[in-house]
């Protein structure tokens, strides 16, 4: 099969979230399936780890009502067999930090950038004569793919395309003033309930959710959850309209770049057989905070964009309680000033037990999956999760709510791989922090936790044939 995502992040080149993980990981599971994959995003001031740009040749010139806007399209090689072609647009991804916006907001023309993504990442692929069989889109940055093409490219070969479109996270949904409309200049007849009008604006995740042929999201839990009025966020019963169409496919890992036998940013590496490197992790991970050297206590860790849905606040709340007991809690994170602040009131307050780095540091987010004992993921929702498999795979033990792919992916009981609590509240926090605890004292059964833990196989190949195997599903109909 031919397949061409359009993404707005791609590890390792651009990151924010699980997204861009998804989006690295997912197209190279499936070019190693010996599918034909190109994978197209901007290229952003900031990209990195590129190596060499090559210009294909090709330069893109689009128009829109709002003035001709246009800019090269870049290669470069995420493996021998996987190609990405970048857009570069100097006025939309040139000459800023951040990639959706910065300290300050979202960037206002944010409308503008992704719909030159969209038509932009079309564009490409005609002009460099790749015709695919599927577009798999991601998010509401890519949510006018399937409207472009469908009025841009009727009867030409990139017309036959099915697109798969795939929710990570339906809070973020990429609404704007209707004015958009003129100013991107898409037909108004799309202006309906039944298109990409919302409460009087446009939206960019319904018009993707609406005209895709298949829609997926990141696990089947979450898939359940947001065919519901509290966690469909007004796209419930659309989503429930479409169920038929919407399956829940688990994500995987990157299992080379996450493998504590071999991982780079790690003073010692270790597998289930041997934990000493563990030890070794753990010793470095206080140093690196400005801990006390390791005395036993066990260490708590976090490493999350500090956003409402990750439920830092709960453990804001929670942690002056949890912290009567003798354990550490290390934090890295950014977003959400009040958050960021949050956490760096808590460690002046008990600078023995927490440290914190405020900012986006990948080293550091390893040492921390390898060097914490329990793995906090206090979340209000969550679509999958990366980080719980992370400290599965690390012999981290994770502390997760039970919702969306949390649920999925870790085990609770006597003989599960992790601890799960229900309600969002102090209590049951605090209640789990206190099974951690009593774990941590039974060294037995804290190192049956990791065994299972650590057994489990959560690589990209199983969830990519079930991509393939819905693929494949769409080319028959
Ligand atoms: P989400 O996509 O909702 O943020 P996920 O658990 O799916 O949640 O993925 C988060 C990814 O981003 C993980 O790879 C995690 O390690 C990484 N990450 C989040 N915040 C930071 C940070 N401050 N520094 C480094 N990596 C981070
Ligand atoms: C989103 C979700 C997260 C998921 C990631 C990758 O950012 O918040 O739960 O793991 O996308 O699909």
């Amino acid at each position: 099969m031919k397949i061409l995502f359009i993404a707005s992040e791609v590890t390792p080149f651009s990151k924010t979230g699980g997204l861009g993980d998804v989006a690295g990981a997912l197209p190279t599971a499936l070019a190693a399936l010996g599918h034909d994959v190109k994978i197209v995003t901007p290229r952003y001031q900031d990209v990195r780890n590129t190596g060499h740009l090559e210009p294909t040749g090709q330069s893109l010139v689009l128009r829109f009502p709002f003035g001709e806007t246009g800019g090269p399209v870049l290669s470069a090689r995420l493996s021998e067999r996987l190609e990405v072609w970048f857009l570069e647009n100097e006025v939309f991804f040139g000459g800023r930090k951040g990639l959706y916006g910065d300290g300050g907001g979202e960037f206002a023309d944010n409308p503008r950038r992704y719909a030159y993504l969209c038509v932009g990442a079309l564009q490409a692929a005609q002009r460099l004569r790749f015709f695919p069989d599927i577009i798999h889109l991601h998010d509401w940055q890519t949510g006018l793919v399937p409207v472009a093409l469908r009025r841009g490219f009727q009867g030409t070969p990139l017309g036959r395309a099915k697109c798969v479109f795939t929710i990570h996270n339906l809070a973020y949904q990429g609404q704007f003033p209707k004015g958009t409309m003129a100013d991107l200049g898409l037909p108004w007849d799309l202006f309906t309930p039944e298109g990409v009008e919302f409460y009087d604006q446009v939206n960019f995740l319904k018009s993707g959710l609406v005209f895709s042929e298949a829609l997926t999201t990141v696990s089947p839990t979450y898939a359940r959850e947001i065919q519901t009025a509290e966690q469909g966020y007004g796209l419930d019963g659309l989503l429930r309209r479409r169920s038929h169409a919407l399956t829940g496919i688990l994500n995987g890992i990157d299992a080379h770049e996450w493998n504590p036998r071999t991982d780079s940013y790690l003073p010692e590496h270790y597998g289930p057989d041997d934990l000493g490197g563990k030890a070794v992790c753990k010793r470095a991970l206080l140093e690196r905070f400005g801990l006390p050297p390791d005395d036993g206590a066990p260490v708590f860790g976090i490493v999350s964009r500090l956003a409402w849905q990750k439920g830092v606040d709960l453990l804001l709340e929670t942690m002056p309680s949890a912290l009567q007991a003798d354990l550490r809690f290390v934090a890295v994170g950014n977003g959400d000033p009040g958050l960021e602040e949050g956490l760096r009131a808590l460690q002046a307050r008990y600078p023995k037990q927490v440290g914190v780095h405020i900012g986006f540091d990948p080293a550091l987010s390893h040492l921390v999956e390898a060097g914490s004992d329990f793995f906090l993921m206090p979340s209000r929702y969550e679509p999958c999760g990366l980080n719980q498999m992370y400290s599965l795979r690390y012999g981290t033990v994770p502390i997760v709510r039970a919702t969306g792919g949390l649920v999925d992916t870790v085990e609770g009981g006597l003989d599960g791989n992790g601890i799960l609590f229900e309600s969002f509240h102090r209590t049951a926090l605090l209640a789990a922090i206190r099974r951690a605890m009593s774990l941590y004292a039974d060294p037995v059964r804290l190192n049956d936790f990791r065994g299972r833990g650590m057994g489990k196989d959560f690589s990209w190949a199983a969830s990519a044939r079930k991509y393939e195997a819905l693929f494949a599903s769409l080319l028959t109909e």
